[in-house]
């Protein structure tokens, strides 16, 4: 039997992303084979494409960065896992496709209740907002927090989770994006027209408790300069080329070193424990089911068209995220 996935055949637009036909093994020990119902598109599956970062996949390879599925087949007894279990997983390379192996121990369950195209987006970009605002930033209600990025599909999950936890946030927005933004009570600000710093500054004399910076280190400045002594930026926004890496670690290294007491902290899921995200995914899924959050889907496409969804993110005229999903989820 065959299945479909997407190839980026080389570097360069959506227009590199090909069809391809594979054929259908068996399970391999360890792994379970899952049909994918559900994969988001994120700005890592472009960036590598493209070549924007500054350690790059070799081509061909397929991109998706996360996946949520049916379990099609195991090879012996494994992790607990069977045929017919909903799952996901954070799989970074392969989620544009029909089927992928993945290992059995890194799967989670995922409720059989849950939408899969809000579930899937719970796997990259809420799992990173969740983990910077609990884990990294331990923030506690009536904090201030800057979003940078707010718009975006991570920065939409920091305007939810936030509005759950009690933060009182600004986010950095295009206006185009504003109206769909509001609901998440979020002082939402135009940085083309307006100085955030001072508007921030404005706001809240005192300074404030956060900033979480999903774009790049040129924000350094402008984000310690909005927040109190004690204050933290938590920069989560991947480096574009290799001088860009070493620029964020000198950046990083120097603002740490200011006696002003603030700081800056990295993030990346790729430094993370998969036992925390999963306790995480689950934390979050029970937060779904409950209704206390709601990913905004701004789009969903089937997977013979990728390189559409590719190209409306990589245009940046959307608010939220964008999710491919297999035909059959489709109308
Ligand atoms: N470290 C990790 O583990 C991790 C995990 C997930 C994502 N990321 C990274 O996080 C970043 C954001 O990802 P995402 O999925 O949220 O992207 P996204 O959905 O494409 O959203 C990014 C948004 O940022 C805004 N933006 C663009 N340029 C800007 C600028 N110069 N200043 C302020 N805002 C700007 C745009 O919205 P407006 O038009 O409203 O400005 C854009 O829609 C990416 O670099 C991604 O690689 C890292």
């Amino acid at each position: 039997m065959k299945y479909k996935s997407i190839v980026a055949t080389r570097r360069g637009g959506p227009e590199v992303l090909q069809i391809v036909e594979n054929d259908l093994r068996p399970p391999a020990a360890g792994e379970a084979r899952i049909k994918i119902l559900a994969t988001p598109v994120c700005q890592d599956d472009i960036a590598v494409r493209v070549g924007n970062r500054p350690f790059l996949a070799n081509v061909p390879f397929t991109p998706g960065y996360a996946i949520l599925g049916v379990v099609d087949a195991v090879a012996g007894n494994t992790a607990n896992i069977a045929a017919g279990d909903r799952v996901a997983a954070l799989t970074q390379f392969g989620g544009y496709a029909e089927y992928i192996y993945w290992h059995a121990d890194q799967l989670v369950p995922v409720p059989a209740s849950l939408d899969p195209a809000e579930a899937v987006v719970l796997i990259l970009n809420y799992l990173t907002a969740y983990q910077i605002l609990h884990r990294v930033a331990q923030i506690k209600a009536r904090d201030k927090a800057l979003i940078i990025g707010a718009s975006g599909g991570v920065g939409t999950a920091f305007l939810d989770l936030g509005r759950l936890a009690g933060l009182k946030m600004f986010g950095l927005a295009s206006p185009s994006k504003h109206s769909v933004l509001l609901e998440y009570g979020a002082t939402l600000v135009d940085y083309h027209t307006q100085d955030f710093v001072k508007v921030i500054q404005q706001a809240e004399p005192g300074g404030i408790d956060f900033v979480f910076n999903g774009m790049g280190e040129e924000y350094f400045e402008g984000g310690l300069a909005v927040l109190h002594r004690g204050g933290v930026i938590v920069h989560y926004g991947g480096p574009q080329s290799f001088s860009r890496f070493l620029l964020l670690i000198a950046k990083l290294i120097g603002y740490n070193l200011l006696p002003n007491g603030k700081s800056i902290k990295g993030y990346g899921t790729h430094t993370g424990k998969v036992d925390q995200f999963k306790q995480d995914w689950t934390t979050l899924f029970k937060l779904l089911e409950d209704g206390q959050i709601k990913p905004l889907i701004a789009k969903k496409f089937p997977l013979l068209e990728a390189a559409k969804a590719n190209a409306l993110l990589e245009s940046g005229q959307v608010a939220g995220n964008i999710v491919i999903l297999s035909e059959d989820l489709l109308p």
